[in-house]
């Protein structure tokens, strides 16, 4: 729970940061603009998704009616904000376009954590060292790692995910140094899978009390 006022926290953060982003970026060009566009559209999203969930919004706020207010008045205004942005085609265009190379470079690097987890099951000093050679811990991470596999061996053969990766891996290499715009894009786009995944790593932590990060969202992907 702590982490779902963590995210909470950051969505309006997110929906307040966007605006002001628009030329804080290095470059600066009509790309990052669009992109700044898509990324405030998509915490617009959620916050009038959270104000429109009375349960959810209860949670959040713990009950505090004056927050549930301040939050339900933010997203009226979001509400009108965006059906502003939808009216825009060419901005809903970039925005679908942004969002599936985001959602490409997230499967990427799932793909990576998938990996990093198949390989330390596979390395008894590895698995001996990070668990302290706990036993339990041991077999938990294995029994993730089966499932790694299966989950990685089903991504692999997807062709054009992998060619998609590769070509992502090589331009990220080259254009070394611009990564944070691709990163920040990613960031807005895929927030809901990779937040369900840490989400959901957070949940094996606290209940396994496992180890690395990799390891956690690995196993929360699994957990989908
Ligand atoms: C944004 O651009 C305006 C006009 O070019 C400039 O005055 C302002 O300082 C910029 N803001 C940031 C945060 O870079
Ligand atoms: C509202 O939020 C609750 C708890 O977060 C969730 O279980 C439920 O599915 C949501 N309802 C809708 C209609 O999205
Ligand atoms: C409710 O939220 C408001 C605004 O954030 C805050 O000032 C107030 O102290 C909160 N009330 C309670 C009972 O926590
Ligand atoms: C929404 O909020 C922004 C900034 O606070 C304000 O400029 C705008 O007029 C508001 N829009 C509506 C429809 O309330
Ligand atoms: C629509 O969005 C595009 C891309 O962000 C922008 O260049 C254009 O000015 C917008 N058009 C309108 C009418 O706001
Ligand atoms: C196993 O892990 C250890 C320690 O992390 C590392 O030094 C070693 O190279 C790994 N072995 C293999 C085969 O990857
Ligand atoms: C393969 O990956 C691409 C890119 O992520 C995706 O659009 C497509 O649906 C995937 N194909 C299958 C069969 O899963
Ligand atoms: C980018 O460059 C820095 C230093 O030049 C290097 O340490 C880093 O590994 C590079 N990152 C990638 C993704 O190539
Ligand atoms: C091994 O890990 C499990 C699961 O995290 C924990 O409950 C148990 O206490 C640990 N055992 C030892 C000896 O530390
Ligand atoms: C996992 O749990 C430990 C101990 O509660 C905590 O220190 C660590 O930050 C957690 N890691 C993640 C990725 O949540």
């Amino acid at each position: 729970m702590q982490f779902s006022s963590l995210f909470f926290s950051l969505v309006l953060a997110t929906a307040v940061v966007a605006k002001g982003d628009k030329n804080s970026t290095s470059t600066g060009t009509k790309a990052v603009t669009d992109k700044s566009m898509c990324k405030e559209m998509a915490s617009l999203n959620m916050l009038v998704k959270l104000a429109s969930n009375e349960t959810k919004l209860a949670d959040k706020t713990k009950n505090n009616a004056t927050k549930m207010a301040e939050i339900q008045a933010k997203a009226s205004n979001a509400s009108t904000m965006l059906t502003t942005m939808s009216s825009n085609a060419t901005l809903m265009a970039t925005c679908a376009t942004i969002d599936a190379a985001a959602k490409t470079d997230d499967e990427c690097e799932s793909m990576k954590s998938l990996m990093k987890l198949v390989s330390l099951a596979g390395n008894d000093t590895a698995l001996a060292d990070k668990t302290k050679n706990n036993q339990t811990k041991i077999d938990a991470i294995k029994t993730m790692a089966t499932k790694a596999q299966t989950k990685l061996d089903a991504m692999t053969s997807n062709t054009t995910l992998t060619t998609a990766c590769d070509s992502l891996k090589s331009t990220k290499a080259s254009k070394n140094g611009t990564q944070d715009a691709a990163a920040s894009a990613s960031a807005a786009a895929s927030a809901s899978s990779t937040a369900k995944a840490k989400s959901a790593a957070s949940m094996l932590n606290a209940s396994v009390g496992l180890i690395s990060s990799f390891v956690l969202v690995a196993a929360g992907m699994m957990m989908l």
